[in-house]
Order: structure tokens, then sequence, then C-alpha cells
């Protein structure tokens, strides 16, 4: 990161009339840094959030894509459950095979998502870090916005220092994601993330939000002061941010 770090700045915002609208500027987005990484000699290497506000995205790019034409491609997850059976579909792991490496003809080999099963999550946290910096970094860094102004499921409050490591969860967010499950209970209470600190390190973050549940989020993230409070208003430091948003999720902007 080259931005003083006491110098925030307003991040480049792009407002869009509907989600099928955003995600098909955050596909040209996607589709620019795999061009841009193969033209430095690189392998691209993506950073991928899971949920619902990138899936759009994640089709439009495996429709736009020649077959076998990002087979280069290392895609990264953001985060992933603890705790969650290692064939639970609930899984990113799982979610990322189905919504992006198959679909997009990756090869799963180049799929990195921490080792949530490992008895020192500690450690596979810091392997997990190791093994991205030795990947040579992420090229773009595909977010989504929790409610809370989570980014990945860095809790508001969470240091901006630190790297992966293994979080607890607040309840607003295991209420926001039960409806991927079948209860609240069935939602993990814990979960392994890459820092705040890991995602700055990207060369570029794109973030992406739809609908009015993400207003206020989006507001704290992109316009206000940026606070630990909300994690996400941490991208205002990063000097290569676009945030695409539908009309609902830019309602609370002001211009
Ligand atoms: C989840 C994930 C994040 C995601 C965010 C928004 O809890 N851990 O990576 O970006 O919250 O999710 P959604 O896009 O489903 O609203």
């Amino acid at each position: 990161m080259s931005r003083d770090l006491l110098a925030p700045a307003r991040p480049r915002v792009l407002v869009l009339p509907s989600a099928e609208a955003v995600a098909d500027v955050a596909r040209a987005e996607v589709l620019g840094a795999v061009d841009d990484a193969r033209g430095k000699g690189r392998d691209p290497v993506l950073g991928l959030a899971t949920g619902a506000s990138p899936r759009a995205l994640y089709r439009l790019v495996a429709d736009a894509a020649p077959d076998g034409g990002l087979s280069d491609v290392w895609a990264v997850a953001l985060d992933e459950y603890v705790g969650l059976g290692p064939d639970d579909p609930h899984r990113y792991r799982a979610e990322l095979l189905r919504e992006v490496v198959v679909p997009w003809g990756l090869d799963p080999g180049r799929l990195l998502v921490p080792d949530v099963d490992a008895d020192d999550l500690d450690l596979s946290a810091a392997v997990f870090d190791d093994r991205l910096a030795a990947l040579g970094g992420v090229d773009t860094q595909i977010l989504g916005i929790g409610r809370n102004g989570h980014i990945g499921f860095n809790e508001p409050g969470s240091s901006w220092r630190l790297g992966t490591r293994r979080v607890r969860l607040s309840l607003s967010t295991r209420q926001a994601n039960s409806a991927y499950f079948d209860s609240l209970d069935a939602v993990p209470l814990a979960a392994v993330t890459q820092g705040i600190a890991t995602i700055l390190r990207a060369r570029r973050l794109l973030l992406v939000a739809t609908g009015a549940a993400k207003a206020d989020a989006v507001a704290a993230a992109v316009q206000a002061r940026p606070t630990p409070r909300c994690p996400a208003s941490v991208i205002q430091f990063h000097p290569q941010v676009l945030v695409v948003l539908d009309d609902a999720a830019a309602a609370g902007l002001e211009e």
C-alpha cells in the first residue's frame, strides 16, 4: 500500500440501475485484472468473496470465459467457516467450487482456502498468508459487505493490523447468514478470515453491494470517517478501489 495511512481518500464509486448492471461492470473489472496480470507475466490471482453479492458476477465471468480460458487463474478464498463437516455444502470451499472453480474451468489445485480442519488454526492461518505471499499476492480482491460493515469475517472492532486468523462470529452476522442454513443454531460460531492487513495487500479491491439492506453499511464504508467500528471503511486507505453499487445500496450516499 503506497498511500499514507493518515490520509484516507474517497474510493471510486459507480452506481448502476440494477444488480445485473453491477455484475456486468464487475465482470469487466475482473477480466481486466486477469489480462493485466498476464500482461505482466504473472498467473492471475483473484481473491474471492462468497455469499450472494458476487454470485451474478461469477456467472457472467463463466459466460464470458472461453473454454479453458481461465485455467491459469488462482482462486483465493476470503474466509471459511470453522466447525462444519468436511463434506458440508455450506463450507465456502464447497461454494467456491460450485460457483467459481467448476463454471470457470479452473484447476481445483489452484483454489486456496484456509485449512480449517487443522488442530492448530493459528498455524494454518499463517500458512495461508505465506502461501498467498508466495503466489505473489492477490491481483484483485472481490469483496461483499456485511450489514454491520464487515469484510470477510472481520467484525466491527477488528484491528486493521491483523493478518489471517480465527475469529468468533457476531450474533448479527450469524443471523444474517442463517438465511443460507436450516436454522440459526446450524450457523458456525467461528471462522478463519483473511485479516484486514491481508485484504489491504491486494493490488486492487472491488467491492460489490446490492440491495437496501446494505445502504447504511455502504455509506459508513465509503463516505464516513474511517473507523474500526466499520471494518469496510478501511478501503478508504487503499490506493486502487472500485465500489460498484445498485441504486438501493447507494441510497445512503450523499452526492
Ligand atoms: C458474509 C461473508 C462475506 C460476505 C458478506 C456479505 O458473512 N463472510 O465474505 O461478503 O458476509 O454476504 P452477502 O453477499 O451474502 O450479503
